[in-house]
């Protein structure tokens, strides 16, 4: 049998590669996953080239059928990729110029480097779309359980003690935020993905008349305004991968913000709090003992973290020490790039799902929350409101609940002589605010978890999300 060389290899070389070294550079393997976008590439490239004269309309359509119909097999997973062609780039040429003599004309004024580029960007700006959409129900499975259990309330929390009551949507509402702002983000990123670098060549363009606007608008390179958007600097588009690390950049804050959401589950599913029940299916068994029910979705949610927060790493050392312009080493990008998107697209996935199949206990929640001490704070707010300074009421307050631990009684248990023996500021009604209720519906600041508040907040991501 014919041994098949890569094309990039056809002129100057005498021998083709080892096994061993053909082992080490390929990377079709893992950049096959390109392939509809280098076809798509590749079916503009075309059409351009026919419009600029480089293709008559008979090679430009034998070019198109032949490229529609490998795109067929691989979607039917008859396509035989082959190693020693390298990349996803080298085999998709090579088959197409083996159906295709007018294949051999396809690679006019173009490298693997600026359709190395060309192809990244296209999708990962597909990857980037997707990914918004997977954010957003997450934000309404959390707007959900926020409104299926919109009474609750649970102790807030500040160095992991308790601190002051929230309702448990309001905690929820607190990760619909972050999530948004790395919506943000991701879509900020995404007008610097969304620019052309077809036509950059190897580094430095072509002799030939390309018509890059025609590429850029046909392949959906421009901004809000319908602007086509081109790279300006041929030597910038090979060798730059700012998109790819900002993308992951972006992706490491929101899987940090994904972990820490599976930290919440995890405590609150221990007998400890026992404020949620996970459903079975998103909790595995122990191998040994019986009884358990481990949180292991949100575990390795917060595992995979360390991954995508070492993919971005991975990332910046590979461009730190690399001269201009395209190197090899750039090849490494994509597996660190293409993990990143999976693990996040993953694990945001995941976590609507468990949070759809979570339920709450409100019993446990409600004996949590009625802790008096939480509401101490608005103890010494009373006092501010006859007149006492913040300073003077906060040391009032500290000798009430020490007074409180003393007799071993709660603090809204203790009696008006009690509260008297430690200030005469107070009055009879100064019980009165260990009203949970009452203490809630009186949080009404922007922001603040008050009863009304949350409801509009609740009603406003409700709104804003469908
Ligand atoms: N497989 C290569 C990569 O992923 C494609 C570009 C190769 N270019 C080159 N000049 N060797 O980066």
């Amino acid at each position: 049998m014919k041994k098949i060389s890569p094309v990039s290899r056809s002129g100057r070389f005498a021998r083709d590669p080892g096994a061993d070294v053909a082992q080490f550079t390929e990377s079709i393997s893992f950049d096959r996953r390109l392939w509809r976008h280098d076809i798509l590439g590749s079916l503009v490239h075309a059409e351009m080239l026919h419009k600029i004269g480089v293709l008559a309309r008979a090679e430009r359509n034998a070019i198109v059928h032949g490229l529609k119909a490998i795109a067929r097999e691989i979607e039917a997973g008859k396509f035989r990729w082959k190693p020693e062609l390298e990349d996803v780039h080298m085999n998709l040429e090579a088959e197409l110029t083996r159906r295709v003599p007018a294949g051999a004309k396809l690679h006019t004024a173009r490298s693997r480097n600026d359709q190395v580029a060309l192809d990244l960007r296209l999708w990962l700006r597909d990857e980037i779309v997707l990914l918004l959409a997977d954010i957003v129900h997450l934000q309404r499975a959390l707007v959900s359980l926020g409104e299926k259990n919109a009474d609750v309330l649970i102790p807030g929390y500040t160095h992991l003690q308790r601190a002051q009551p929230v309702y448990f949507a309001h905690h929820l509402l607190a990760y619909v935020e972050m999530l948004e702002r790395d919506c943000e983000r991701f879509w900020d990123g995404y007008s610097r993905v969304n620019v052309c670098p077809l036509g950059s060549g190897a580094i430095a363009g072509s002799t030939l008349p390309l018509d890059r606007v025609f590429v850029a608008r046909l392949l959906g390179f421009v901004n809000a305004s319908g602007q086509p958007q081109l790279t300006q600097n041929s030597m910038d588009a090979v060798s730059d991968r700012d998109f790819a690390v900002e993308f992951c950049a972006t992706a490491a804050l929101l899987a940090v913000h994904l972990s820490r959401l599976a930290e919440d589950l995890i405590l609150w599913t221990s007998a400890e709090f026992n404020f949620v029940k996970i459903a079975d299916a998103y909790t595995t068994g122990s191998s040994l003992m019986p009884q358990k029910k481990n949180p292991d979705i949100a575990e390795l949610a917060r595992g995979k973290t360390g991954r995508v927060i070492g993919n971005l790493v991975a990332l910046l050392t590979l461009l730190k020490g690399l001269p201009m312009t395209y190197n090899r080493d750039l090849q490494e990008d994509k597996e660190r790039l293409f993990d990143t998107a999976d693990t996040v697209r993953a694990t945001t996935q995941l976590m609507a799902a468990m949070l759809r199949n979570t339920k709450v206990n409100h019993a446990a929640c409600a004996a949590a929350a009625g802790d008096p001490a939480l509401l101490a704070t608005d103890l010494a707010d009373y006092l501010v409101k006859k007149g006492m300074p913040f300073r003077q009421a906060h040391h009032v307050v500290g000798a009430v609940v020490a007074l409180a631990e003393e007799t071993g009684k709660p603090l809204n248990r203790l009696s008006f002589a009690d509260l008297q023996s430690v200030d005469k500021a107070f009055g009879r009604d100064a019980l009165g605010v260990f009203n949970l209720q009452r203490a809630m519906a009186k949080r009404n600041l922007t922001g603040a978890p008050g009863t009304k508040e949350v409801a509009k907040q609740l009603a406003r991501w409700r709104a804003q999300l469908s």
